[in-house]
């Protein structure tokens, strides 16, 4: 499988496969588990890699409607205005922040130690964020610091050691793991500085794999109208048919970013997206990925880069396993891995 998977610099810790890809049987409510498959990870553990299906599982090719030619229509990309900085603006009129919706995500005083094969360490110290429905947040911070392991827990993969988390004002701290998969799935989409895309597929269908559930498949129509969707919103539909080695790093970012956004997530969790790629081809996907705010959904965006993070309407800092508002000196300091 993992050859399948076009190449890209690894970034996540903790190995996880494409997490957006729900495996049939991660169905949450202790649906069937192939023969052998791992049994999910102990929270405090190395997780284990989500295992993807295997190839042979993906149902009929998923086709776009139309192809590009019989339907020219497909507007370009355009890209939205950047969210004002968190600052104050250049005419020193003070900025006034946006006022977003309900909170979808609530940390307070989340702490994490992991425990490796040397000491134990307490990555995470006392997080408290919220993440309100229509804000993106910029992570800062350096290599080590945690934020890989923070979205991990924000995103149900690990759970905290202590404090408390409320999702949508429920309080999930300790969800057993079958329902928190089945939540994970339900309430994220994951983008990383991989693209996880299958190579043999097309855009259109490394999308539709994010619909595999433990229901089956949607019926054809649907799927196919939200595979587009998907693909529309990130301005990349009149490439569904297009097989990733046809496609430019940031046209394949776009195809991932589609994958997660296809099954409608509440928050989308970014864990440096744009490492793998130019600065310009960055920027146009951080924009991207505002956009997705734009209907609602929160963002959570972990980068090294201070000019994505001040498109963001809020950017912390993480630093010895506290999150604090970035100053402005803080967020024009290059973290140097
Ligand atoms: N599964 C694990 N078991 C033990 N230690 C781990 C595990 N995963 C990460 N760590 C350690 O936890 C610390 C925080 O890692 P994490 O990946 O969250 O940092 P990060 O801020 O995302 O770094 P980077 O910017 O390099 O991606 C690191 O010291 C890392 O070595
Ligand atoms: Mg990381």
């Amino acid at each position: 499988m993992t050859d399948s998977v076009v190449p890209g610099r690894q970034n996540d810790p903790r190995g996880h496969a494409d997490p957006n890809v729900v495996p049939p049987w991660d169905n949450g409510d202790g649906g069937r588990r192939p023969p052998n498959a791992p049994t999910p990870a102990a929270s405090s553990q190395v997780t284990t890699p989500v295992p993807l299906p295997p190839v042979a599982a993906v149902p009929a090719a998923t086709a776009p409607p139309s192809s590009p030619a019989a339907n020219p229509a497909i507007p370009p990309f355009a890209a939205t205005p950047a969210t004002p900085p968190f600052t104050t603006t250049s005419a020193g009129s003070p900025y006034t922040a946006p006022t977003f919706g309900a909170p979808l995500i609530q940390l307070t005083g989340v702490t994490k130690t992991l425990k490796g094969q040397q000491e134990p360490r307490t990555i995470l110290a006392g997080v408290d964020l919220t993440v309100r429905s229509g804000e993106s947040i910029a992570i800062l911070g350096r290599s080590g610091s945690g934020k890989s392991t923070l979205l991990s827990v924000i995103g149900l993969f690990d759970r905290p050691d202590a404090g408390r988390y409320l999702l949508n004002d429920r309080d999930i701290t300790k969800l057993p793991e079958r329902k928190a998969a089945a939540l994970r799935s339900a309430e994220f989409g994951f983008v990383f500085q991989r693209f996880f895309l299958l190579k043999h597929l097309t855009a259109a269908q490394n999308v539709a794999m994010a619909l595999v559930n433990g229901q089956g498949w949607l019926p054809r129509r649907k799927r196919k109208a939200k595979v587009m969707a998907a693909l529309d919103r990130v301005g990349i539909a009149h490439l569904a048919k297009h097989k990733p080695p046809r496609l430019s790093g940031g046209e394949q970012q776009r195809v991932a970013i589609a994958r997660a956004l296809v099954r409608e997530p509440r928050v989308l969790l970014a864990d440096e997206p744009t490492g793998a790629l130019d600065t310009e081809t960055g920027n146009l996907v951080v924009e991207v990925l505002r956009a997705t705010t734009d209907q609602g959904c929160g963002l959570v965006l972990v980068t090294h880069d201070r000019d994505h993070a001040a498109k963001m309407s809020r950017v912390l800092r993480l630093a010895d396993g506290i999150l604090n508002p970035a100053n402005e000196s803080q967020a024009n300091e290059r973290v140097v891995a």
